[in-house]
């Protein structure tokens, strides 16, 4: 029997990967709809409602991989490609952090805030343009940054079905 990662482990992480990927198009495409409409209204808090519950679930991801015992990897593996690895999930874990923090303080910092589908978040700033825009930048250059990272690990996923067969994609898909 292969050794896979935990049931929830897999759970979180096509949930987190699949609102992730959400977030990343519809943050592309609202900031190109007109200024001062409803839609572009609608959109924007869709999108702060949708990366706050990410945040939550990123949250209880990173509580239980405290709790989880990662599977280990196959001993055929390189010694650069372990490391490649290790370094790739720490720089997606410091992307889920950072991308969802600046967006929620910048959204802080204009008069419109934070709403969760509707329900008032409480605000961590005042309203203050330049550092709206501070954070608001911050927030796009994590966010490419973060599309980026996501694309090389889709990409090495792809490369251990394809080229290795090693089972390693198979680790996070659930026993069925
Ligand atoms: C993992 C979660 C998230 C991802 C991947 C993400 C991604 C993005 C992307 C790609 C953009 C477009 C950037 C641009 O071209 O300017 C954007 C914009 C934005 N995001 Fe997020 N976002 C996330 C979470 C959040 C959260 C939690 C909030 C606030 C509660 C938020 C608030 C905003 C706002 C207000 C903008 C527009 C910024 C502007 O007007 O310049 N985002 N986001
Ligand atoms: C879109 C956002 C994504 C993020 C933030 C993300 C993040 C991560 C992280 C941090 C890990 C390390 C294990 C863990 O701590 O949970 C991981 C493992 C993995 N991811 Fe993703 N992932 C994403 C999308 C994808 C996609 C689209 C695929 C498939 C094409 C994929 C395939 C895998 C596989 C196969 C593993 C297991 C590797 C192993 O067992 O060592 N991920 N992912």
């Amino acid at each position: 029997m292969h050794a896979r990662h935990s049931l929830p482990t897999v759970v979180l992480h096509w949930t987190i990967a699949a609102l992730i990927i959400g977030l990343l198009v519809l943050g592309y495409y609202m900031v190109g709809i007109p200024r001062n409409t409803p839609e572009r209204a609608f959109y924007f808090n869709l999108h702060k409602s949708l990366g706050v519950l990410v945040a939550v679930l990123i949250l209880a991801r990173i509580v239980w991989r405290f709790y989880d015992t990662e599977p280990p990897l196959p001993g055929s593996m390189p010694k650069w490609e372990v490391h490649a690895a290790q370094w790739g999930h720490h720089a997606l874990y410091l992307c889920m952090v950072l991308v969802p923090l600046t967006g929620y303080i910048s959204s802080s910092f204009n008069k419109y805030g934070v709403k969760f589908f509707g329900i008032a978040l409480p605000s961590w700033g005042w309203e203050d343009k330049p550092l709206r825009d501070l954070f608001a930048g911050m927030h796009y250059i994590l966010a490419w940054a973060f599309a980026a990272l996501i694309l090389i690990h889709v990409l090495a996923a792809l490369k251990h079905v394809l080229l290795n067969r090693d089972r390693i994609f198979q680790r996070m898909l659930p026993r069925l």
